[in-house]
């Protein structure tokens, strides 16, 4: 297991499984009684340079739920790499708590504080990942469909951090990724490749599409996320027009197969990438997927920190 939780794509199949089966032990557990304390006396410090209502609450839950607490320091509090090096940030905080936890803008904030804290790192988003949504993102896959390996897991919109984790998620368990962006909003190359090893090892494949209709056609899983992400709302109006054609609706949903379900990180931008009409609709399974960041994270953390 890796001493920071980074990158889904710093995992093995086997190791990553292991988080999955963690966090649905430890699901089950809180809803027979409550979590055992595993974390007694563990600080966890929540360093957003970003806004967040899952990740800060989950995260903050998660602790006290295994028996810790967690502090939450503003973006106006720590000023990442401008009031203070990130280098000297994760020193210091490694002096007062038993992990970090950090939502960047740049992924090299994430990597300098995995390098210089003495304790284990989460990364709670950056513009490169989002591995704890991964995370999530596949284990509410794993209990609404009974398994990952072999299903066409087809992500709709903007090719940035949220599709990076999901891609690696699905090249670890063997899924069909598929994804369909406007042009110039693709998926990195360096993203693509980083999830080409182990997908060689496990049958998983990606295709990479400008079309959304052809992307959805017997799809087992439809994903979204906003088209403008935090840090770019300059860009609003530009990507309102890019993304036009990308709204998963009615129309979309019935290229997929009749069970498929329909996930979204959430905030969502209701009837821009999704519809009303979809997300309060039977095959969505969005608040499912908001409720396992929990549990999800509490593997992560009882792994990182216990
Ligand atoms: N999905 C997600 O990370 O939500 P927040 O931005 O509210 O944390
Ligand atoms: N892609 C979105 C995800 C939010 C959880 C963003 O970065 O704003």
């Amino acid at each position: 297991m890796p001493r920071h939780y980074l990158h889904i794509s710093d995992h093995t199949p086997e190791s990553f499984q292991g988080l999955l089966d963690l966090a649905l032990k430890l699901k089950a557990e809180l809803r027979s009684g409550g979590n055992a304390p595993v974390l007694k006396g563990k600080i966890l410090g929540m360093v957003f340079q970003k806004p967040s209502l899952r990740t800060r609450v989950s995260f903050d839950v998660a602790m006290r739920q295994l028996g810790g607490d967690a502090l939450y320091l503003s973006p106006a509090e720590i000023g990442l790499g401008g009031r203070e090096s990130v280098a000297d940030v994760a020193r210091v905080l490694s002096r007062y708590v038993s992990g970090i936890m950090a939502r960047t803008f740049s992924h090299q904030h994430i990597l300098d504080l995995a390098q210089y804290a003495s304790v284990p790192v989460i990364n709670g988003l950056s513009d490169y990942n989002h591995p704890c949504q991964g995370l999530a993102d596949l284990l509410t896959v794993l209990e609404h469909k009974g398994r990952v390996k072999g299903l066409r897991i087809v992500y709709v919109g903007d090719g940035f951090n949220v599709a990076t984790s999901l891609w690696h998620g699905c090249a670890l368990l063997g899924a069909n990724f598929v994804i369909a962006s406007p042009r110039g909003y693709e998926l990195g190359a360096k993203a693509v490749e980083i999830g080409q090893a182990p997908a060689a090892a496990t049958g998983a494949t990606i295709e990479r599409l400008n079309d959304p209709r052809a992307a959805v056609a017997g799809a087992d899983v439809i994903y979204t996320d906003t088209w403008t992400s935090m840090g770019q709302e300059a860009e609003a109006a530009i990507r309102r027009q890019a993304f036009d054609g990308f709204q998963v609706n009615a129309g979309l949903m019935a290229l997929a197969k009749p069970d498929a379900i329909v996930l979204h990180c959430l905030p969502a931008h209701r009837n821009e990438e999704i519809t009303d009409e979809v997300m309060d609709g039977p095959q969505s399974v969005v608040f499912d997927q908001a409720e396992n960041r929990l549990h999800a994270q509490k593997a992560v953390l009882a792994s990182l920190m216990a």
